[in-house]
């Protein structure tokens, strides 16, 4: 069922990779929402993923850009700016990678370059992403930015190694690019604290699908699926939720506040 939450606006979705994407559930659904949008990725991830499949279902365009490439973005913004014939209303930052995790390497041994390389990756683009979007003034006002987190950026959680770091980064950008984007611009920016879902990113984590199972018992509403993800930031994309930035905001079923549940000690 279509609201036309999303009628209207226009925006670029960053981390579409195949049909486990979460960037790909919110890519359909604001679809469906009418949203016109532009999906992009690495042009490696252009080559492996499937989406062009999705650009195909959603009437929408595919640029490639490494989000850690100022010129990429720019070449995407003007693209952008381009195609739709004026500014944009959402982004999406769904993206992630830590080299460390891919490689096995423990937390207490990690590698500086590859630490470097994945908070250039997970971190420091939604600064790029927002700082591109800004210096070509690029949103419309009461626009909305949005990036995918995870509660191992607030308690420790050892499988997640580098990634945590990475995230309390993400968050905190969230927080003072936020203020500046609300003070200039109206324009309002959050993260989305979101459950574990199957994807490729996230069955590089080693006992992922352990904890997958543990995460579904602590939560009271179980684990929020990457529709249900998508369904929530279609919200903050929406005119519903104008005045809530520089939030992380936790849609997780309740783990984040749970300490231990019934179904865990039974
Ligand atoms: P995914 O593997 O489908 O998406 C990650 C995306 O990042 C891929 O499309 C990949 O091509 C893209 N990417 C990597 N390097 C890039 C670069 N240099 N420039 C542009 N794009 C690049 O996995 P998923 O799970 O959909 O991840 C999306 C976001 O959701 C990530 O931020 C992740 O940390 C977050 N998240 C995921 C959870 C999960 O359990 N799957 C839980 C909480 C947050």
């Amino acid at each position: 069922m279509s609201y036309n939450l999303l009628k209207g606006k226009k925006g670029i979705i960053f981390g579409a990779l195949d049909e486990n994407s979460i960037a790909w559930k919110v890519a359909e659904r604001a679809y469906k929402e009418k949203a016109s949008f532009i999906l992009t990725n690495t042009p490696a991830a252009l080559r492996m993923g499937k989406i062009y499949e999705l650009s195909h279902k959603t009437e929408s365009m595919v640029v490639p850009a490494d989000a850690t490439s100022i010129i990429d973005l720019n070449i995407l913004f003007d693209k952008a700016l381009d195609h739709f014939g004026g500014k944009i209303d959402f982004l999406l930052h769904s993206i992630a990678m830590s080299i460390n995790i891919r490689k096995g390497i423990p937390y207490t041994s990690i590698n500086y370059e590859f630490l470097r390389k994945g908070w250039e990756i997970s971190a420091v683009s939604y600064h790029k992403i927002m700082q591109t979007a800004w210096s070509k003034n690029a949103m419309n006002k009461w626009g909305s930015i949005v990036a995918l987190t995870y509660v191992a950026s607030k308690r420790s959680f050892s499988y997640y190694g580098d990634m945590s770091d990475y995230k309390s980064y993400l968050e905190s950008i969230t927080r003072n690019f936020g203020y500046h984007w609300g003070i200039k611009k109206k324009v309002r920016v959050n993260t989305v604290s979101q459950s574990p879902s199957v994807t490729k990113a996230a069955k590089s984590i080693k006992g992922f699908n352990q904890f997958f199972i543990l995460s579904e018992k602590i939560s009271p509403l179980g684990n929020a699926s990457a529709e249900d993800c998508a369904n929530y930031i279609i919200t903050l994309f929406s005119d519903f939720t104008r005045k809530v930035t520089m939030q992380n905001l936790y849609h997780d079923g309740g783990f984040s506040k749970t300490g231990i549940s019934e179904t865990m000690i039974s």
